[in-house]
């Protein structure tokens, strides 16, 4: 794409930009598409990410080296070196205690993704540690047993910290959670999913096209590593998929069409199972799933693949595999699937006290060089203004609407879980991962959304913004202020 740089008088300004110019509808603009996935050979086995207590835990964010299909790799991680951070863990109702150190050499903090977080501890883009400094993060975590995670949230370097390796799993359980006997210790396995361009190093260097659709890699890491293999037993594993790419949906499947099981959304365990063979998860979005190897000799190799689809038109035509699974053990498992999970209590429409409606299908308006900007109703991210102002313990019901936009738009929440109400247009329906408790919500283009939110009692103010990572960066975010 090189005809959207917009000229006022020869000026080229990004206030005078903000004339909503369609480079879709100007001609040839609409051809950008995620760059290929390079499938590997799946050789390297896959690594897990260390648990930390999170009631007790502190680490630094530091620059690393990892070997990532390897190759070593410059990356930033939270603690250990390699890549990514120690996945905390903690029982719902403790506090979590954290001792953070910036050891960049920028400023950074850390959003707790999907937590019904204190503002002030909710990594808020202005809210920042400078480096070399540290920050205490301490609040008691009260939400339901589930897959979040934490990643960092500095304004407009959101998507370059997170793309060059910070972020990681904080797991929430509880003995009601526990009572359940959901397969646990190494047969529960958090999967973070992320691409990136392994060629020179984990550089984050955006064009103009990967900031209008989004910075793809060729590479698919999961935990971290490229080519990842997985030795299983012939039993029931729980997959905690967190997609943590900067921009890629994937539409997890199994190589055979082996249908699995699905439990948890964003926001913990559903009520009951469903089957499934497909999962569509954009960037910030989790499903909890259990795989049962049972019937496979040992021996059999299967594949965790992204199915293509179909609704965007920047990525979803090609289907490419992300890991293997190879069979290596034949054990006797008495798993049995629950038929009821954890209560999904309906926040009834008729509690709402007032509905707003977002206008995400703007057009990209283009300012400066390759300053691609992403509004949401027009408007661009600024902290120093309150887009909403809401009410603690009400109800609101809120729209996303796609309907005139061109590309996909995961909106996410912070603070926060919310549930899906409906959805018009485009897939027109709510997904079996959308009925449960969520904090990020796809809109194609041509869809609305319509969750339903109880704004928690935390005051203050939070964002809510595209969950594609350079959208995020590119003002694709709103305050509102909780009061
Ligand atoms: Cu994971 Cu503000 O997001
Ligand atoms: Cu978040
Ligand atoms: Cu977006």
């Amino acid at each position: 794409m090189t005809m959207n740089i917009l000229k006022f008088g020869g000026m080229i300004t990004l206030v005078s930009a903000f004339t909503f110019m369609s480079c879709h509808k100007m001609g040839e603009g609409n051809k950008e598409t995620a760059r290929a996935v390079i499938e590997k050979s799946f050789t390297f086995p896959i690594s897990t990410p260390m648990v930390m207590d999170a009631t007790n835990a502190s680490f630094a964010a530091k620059s690393s080296i990892a070997n990532i299909g390897g190759q070593s790799v410059n990356t930033l991680s939270y603690g250990n070196g390699g890549i990514l951070g120690p996945t905390l863990k903690i029982n719902q109702g403790d506090v979590m205690n954290l001792v953070f150190t910036n050891e960049l050499s920028e400023p950074t903090n850390i959003h707790w993704h999907g937590l019904e977080a204190p503002a002030v501890q909710d990594g808020y883009p202005t809210d920042l540690t400078q480096a070399g400094n540290s920050y205490t993060y301490n609040f008691r975590v009260v939400d339901r047993p589930g897959t979040y995670w934490y990643h960092p949230h500095p304004d407009m370097a959101t998507a370059s910290q997170a793309y060059r390796g910070l972020a990681g799993f904080f797991i929430v359980t509880s003995p009601e959670e526990q009572a359940l006997n959901l397969p646990q210790g190494i047969y529960d396995v958090p999967l973070v999913i992320q691409d990136k361009r392994l060629a020179g190093g984990l550089v984050y260097n955006p064009d103009t096209d990967d900031k209008t659709i989004g910075y793809f890699g060729e590479s698919v890491l999961v935990n971290g590593t490229s080519g990842a293999v997985m030795d299983v037993e012939t039993r029931t594993y729980r997959f905690r998929l967190l997609n943590g790419s900067n921009a890629r949906m994937y539409n997890f499947a199994l190589s055979d069409g082996l249908k699995f099981k699905l439990i948890g959304s964003d926001g913990g365990l559903l009520d009951v199972p469903a089957d499934i063979s497909k999962i569509l998860l954009a960037p910030g979005e989790r499903a909890d799933v259990l795989i049962n190897f049972g019937s496979m000799p040992v021996g059999t190799e299967l594949f965790m693949e992204s199915a293509s689809f179909s609704g965007s038109s920047s990525q979803g035509s090609q289907s490419f595999k992300i890991m293997k699974f190879k069979i290596i053990k034949d054990v006797i498992d008495n798993f049995i699937v629950p038929t009821t999970l954890m209560p999904v209590v309906k926040i009834s429409e008729s509690s709402s006290l007032a509905s707003r409606k977002f206008n995400i299908g703007h057009m990209m308006a283009h300012g400066g060089m390759d300053g691609v900007m992403h509004p949401i109703d027009g408007k661009t991210f600024d902290a120093n203004r309150r887009d909403e102002v809401v009410k603690s313990g009400s109800v609101e019901v809120w729209e996303f609407d796609n309907t005139a936009g061109t590309e996909i738009h995961p909106m996410h929440l912070h603070g926060l879980q919310f549930q899906v109400l409906k959805r018009t247009g485009g897939r027109g329906l709510i997904q079996p991962w959308e009925k449960g408790w969520k904090d990020t919500i796809l809109a194609f283009p041509g869809e609305k959304v319509k969750i339903i939110i109880r704004f928690p009692e935390n005051k203050g103010k939070f964002v809510f913004h595209c969950h594609n990572l350079e959208h995020e960066d590119a003002g694709m975010m709103l305050n509102f202020e909780i009061q």
